[in-house]
């Protein structure tokens, strides 16, 4: 098949361009290295991938890349609500214009299928267990752009286009981009470097899931053409932050939990999420456990391969901030953006 991966050369981009291209799918990669840390895309993507600079909201290059292609995946954007916090407007133009854009010259190019990555953020915080007809309840920007562009994705696409929505667990694990700005990966890099967790309360549960595994269900997705929305991750994996820092802690050698007392933490999420639907489709796709992902951050500190965890490389909220200062990255304006912001304006306008 022919896919395009939109912002396919980031943290999950990386991981599954190398797969599916080792599946025999003709990949092209359209990415604007927004966060300016030197990437070089040679390194990051399989040689079989054709690597397209370019800004996700420029409707001219979306269209060019999407006429021929079958599948288009949109996983670019700005992950997580501090680094959509930075500039909200522009968040609104990276999630929410981004995809409503590329959805427009996919439905125009002619390709059946189209990919949005999603996210478990859109449950924000629920008693009980959430499955995919929980109601969405968005606690902040990155979220609300997800459920906004969940519910509006189906309108722009028409009948000609098939969507997924592919509703992320919090990510872990190594990959050619690496992160280490979220839960696992931060939790680990730093226990290995410096032999310490800081654990303040703990108790909010977070679902997780492997990169790896998130390439896997990628290639399941398009291979099987599933559509609607699906929970990524698996019912075992989801734990509270302190169960994380005690995985860690066994893990890595020496490491110690440093308890301090519950913060008013900016980051409210807490919920169970069933993940029954996938598993029943993909049966065990999703079977990397935590444990593995925190020997593999583990292993790069271990080996060298990271040797400051804490430098901006590794961290988008920080490469983000750097960007905006530096104007390398702004907002886009323009017609496009401008209808969708407002849309959104309006959307969430009594919330
Ligand atoms: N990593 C996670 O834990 C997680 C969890 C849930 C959902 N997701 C979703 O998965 C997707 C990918 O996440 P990731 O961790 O790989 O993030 P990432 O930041 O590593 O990758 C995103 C890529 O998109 C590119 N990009 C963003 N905006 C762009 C623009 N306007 N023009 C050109 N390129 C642009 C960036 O350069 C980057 O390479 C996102 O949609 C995110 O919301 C991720």
């Amino acid at each position: 098949m022919r896919i395009v991966l939109l912002g396919g050369a980031g943290y999950l981009g990386s991981v599954a361009s190398h797969h599916l291209a080792s599946r025999g799918h003709d990949v092209t990669v359209v990415d604007g290295l927004i966060y300016r840390r030197g990437d070089d895309p040679a390194e990051l993507l399989p040689a079989a991938a054709r690597f397209v600079p370019g800004d996700l909201r420029d409707r001219d290059l979306l269209s060019r890349v999407a006429g021929g292609a079958d599948v288009i995946v949109h996983m670019g954007g700005i992950v997580g609500e501090p680094a959509s916090r930075v500039d909200e407007h522009l968040a609104v133009e990276l999630n929410y214009a981004s995809p409503m854009i590329a959805a427009e010259a996919t439905a125009a190019g002619g390709a059946g299928h189209y990919v949005f990555f999603s996210s478990c953020s859109v449950y924000g915080r629920h008693e009980g267990t959430v499955d995919e007809e929980t109601e969405p309840n968005p606690l902040g920007v990155y979220a609300r752009t997800k459920v906004l562009a969940e519910r509006r994705l189906p309108g722009v696409l028409g009948d000609g286009t098939a969507l997924t929505s592919l509703r992320l667990a919090t990510v872990h694990g190594a990959s050619p981009r690496q992160r280490l700005d979220s839960v696992v990966n931060a939790m680990v890099s730093r226990a290995a470097s410096t032999g310490r967790i800081p654990l303040n309360g703990g108790a909010q549960r977070r679902p997780l899931v492997h990169v790896g595994d998130v390439a896997r269900v990628l290639a399941g997705v398009v291979e099987w053409g599933l559509t609607g929305a699906w929970n990524v991750g698996a019912d075992g994996e989801n734990f509270t932050i302190g169960e994380i820092a005690e995985t860690v802690a066994a893990v890595v050698p020496g490491a110690v939990i440093d308890r301090g007392p519950e913060r008013d933490e900016a980051d409210t999420r807490d919920y169970r999420t069933s993940f029954a639907r996938l598993n029943r489709v993909l049966p065990g796709v999703c079977s990397t456990t935590l444990k593995e992902g925190v020997r593999e951050i583990a292993d790069l500190v271990r080996t060298g391969r990271v040797t400051d965890p804490a430098a901006p490389q590794y961290d988008n909220h920080r490469g983000l901030v750097a960007a905006v200062a530096s104007g390398a990255l702004g907002r886009w304006g323009g017609a496009d953006c401008a209808r969708f912001a407002s849309e959104y304006d309006t959307a969430w306008s009594t919330q």
